[in-house]
């Protein structure tokens, strides 16, 4: 059988284990386990690293839990921004929207941006209209408010202490109100590389600040001779770095494995002081998830393996 597989991640950061309530940490590894699955059962039965890809981010954006879609975090003035992008490794073919604020799936609008467009990258009232001319779902902006996302925002622009009652999600958050991106990367039986990558950006962000989500090459790439991947973290970092096509040159020009070149793209950004993590898929089924935060929401399930391995913090 030809090799398969996929990985997740939901963000890197501060994550430590005395953070996150035993509750807080139970939810997130359920989400988890229900994206990697919901984007291996495609794969398993041959359908395409695409559609595993964006299958797996929905489950994400779906949920409260992750920074894209339903748990995008709040801009200084109070509303949603999100970013997204889709490639297709066989093809180097891609999609992606930036300050998307009514959208309720990113994912599925890049993926329409890839396949029903000439165009790479759409944006604000014009992405819209696009999803809206495609028949993508379109919310009120309400649906974006969380409670949890509503507090950050409260403590990132006024330093307030948090209530009783937000207490636990607030500690666990602290320093990763800013992060939480969620990204997928496949390869399907057909040998076919897919790389996407959703995110509602960076709390009380100004000025429309976009960042290194729809940046194809910054945080997402993919390409069927090399590898697939996703990038998560403070996004100017990996925007001057433009990380996860380094780690696809890296394997090209310098004959690198997957492993070395991705941990060499990190140890790039360490160097430059920025911080996160990535996933990385190579055209062999090899998945690599390096770091350097405390830890990372991931996820990974190959060809052969009956449980997928869920994840959170750096030593695990
Ligand atoms: N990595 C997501 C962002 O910085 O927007």
């Amino acid at each position: 059988m030809n090799n398969f597989g996929i990985a997740i991640h939901g963000g890197a950061g501060t994550i430590v284990r005395k953070k996150l309530t035993p509750k807080l940490e139970k939810e997130y590894r359920a989400v988890l386990r229900q994206s990697i699955v919901s984007g291996y059962d495609i794969l398993k039965v041959g359908g395409s690293s695409l559609d595993a890809v964006q299958s797996a981010i929905v489950v994400m954006e779906d949920s409260e839990l992750f920074n894209a879609g339903k748990g995008a975090v709040f801009t200084h003035d109070e509303t949603n921004e999100m970013d997204c992008s889709i490639m297709c490794g066989k093809t180097l073919e891609c999609g992606a929207g930036t300050l998307l604020r009514h959208v309720k799936n990113p994912i599925i609008f890049a993926r329409t941006v890839m396949e029903k467009s000439e165009h790479v990258l759409l944006a604000s009232d014009g992405a819209e209209q696009f999803a809206k001319l495609h028949n993508l779902e379109i919310v009120d902006p309400k649906y974006f408010h969380t409670k949890r996302r509503w507090f950050q925002l409260q403590v990132v622009k006024e330093k307030e202490t948090e209530t009783e009652t937000t207490r636990a999600i607030l500690d666990h958050d602290g320093d990763n109100s800013k992060h939480g991106t969620v990204g997928a990367v496949a390869l399907d039986k057909n040998g076919n590389l897919a790389a996407a990558t959703s995110s509602g950006g960076m709390t009380n962000k100004r000025y429309n600040r976009i960042g290194d989500t729809p940046m194809i090459g910054a945080g997402t790439y993919a390409d069927n001779r090399t590898c697939a991947v996703s990038t998560t973290g403070h996004g100017e970092y990996f925007m001057r770095l433009v990380t996860a096509k380094d780690v696809s040159d890296l394997m090209s020009y310098k004959n690198m494995s997957l492993k070395d070149a991705s941990n060499e793209a990190i140890k790039k950004l360490s160097a430059i002081d920025g911080s996160g993590g990535l996933i990385a898929i190579d055209k062999n089924g090899n998945i690599t998830m390096p770091m350097n935060t405390p830890g990372m929401y991931r996820a990974s399930f190959s060809n052969g393996k009956q449980e997928p391995l869920v994840k959170i913090f750096v030593e695990e």
